[in-house]
């Protein structure tokens, strides 16, 4: 058991995983709480939720610009760099995997090691998630939050309402990726070790 388990995810890693995780959860919450509940009844006040969405959003900034300066200057970016080459046939593969290979107790056609821990469906996920949704997240958060009045004056109402409209629609998408993020992260060797490994930092492998 010992030598199957790998050291994948270090201290600062689980902590930004750790704030990432709770502030994208406040942020979906009060999110939803002010785009969807009835102004009397309200899940959270309004006022409040408002606050909550702001304060919660400008600490997510700085946590992912920490994660970025992170993944820049330590090794833990390489894992982020996507291979072009023969990437179809490899997400195919592990896709083949997914919906079959898993249920019929194959082995992993990519098995996590330290030099590649994740396999080409969660690289490509999570480098979508990190590198473009979560930038889009923040170019069309900030302006509301910071210049919202300029945005109306300078380019009209249009302007916000569309600024807006992509607000949510890429907060839809980040909130579908957590919901799919959880689930496959219960394909690990048990359906639990994977939410143990971004606790304790090891990788449980199979055996
Ligand atoms: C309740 C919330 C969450 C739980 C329980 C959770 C669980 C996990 C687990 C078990 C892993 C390790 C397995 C793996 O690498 O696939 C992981 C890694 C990861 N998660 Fe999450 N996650 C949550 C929220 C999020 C959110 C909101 C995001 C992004 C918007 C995210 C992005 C990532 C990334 C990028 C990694 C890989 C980190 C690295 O090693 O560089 N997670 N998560």
């Amino acid at each position: 058991m010992e030598n199957n388990k790998l050291y994948l995810y270090p201290a600062l890693i689980r902590i930004w995983h750790f704030l990432n995780a709770i502030l994208i959860l406040t942020l979906i919450i009060s999110g939803l709480s002010m785009q969807y509940s009835d102004p009397l009844k309200p899940f959270i006040q309004f006022d409040v939720a408002v606050s909550l969405h702001n304060i919660a959003g400008l600490i997510l900034v700085v946590n992912y610009m920490l994660f970025i300066m992170g993944n820049t200057i330590t090794k833990n970016g390489k894992h982020y760099r996507i291979q072009l080459k023969g990437l179809q046939d490899r997400l195919l593969r592990q896709f083949r995997y997914y919906t079959f290979g898993v249920f019929k107790h194959e082995n992993a056609p990519f098995p996590v090691t330290k030099k590649m821990k994740f396999n080409p469906i969660q690289q490509l996920t999570y480098f979508m998630t990190m590198y473009v949704m979560m930038p889009l997240l923040f170019i069309t958060g900030l302006p509301m939050l910071f210049s919202g009045a300029f945005i109306r004056q300078l380019l009209g109402n249009g302007a916000f309402f569309v600024t807006d409209i992509l607000h949510i629609t890429v907060g839809f998408f980040l909130s579908l990726f957590l919901v799919i993020h959880l689930y496959f992260c219960t394909f690990g060797a048990k359906p639990y070790s994977n939410f143990k490994s971004i606790v304790t930092g090891y990788h449980e492998g199979h055996h």
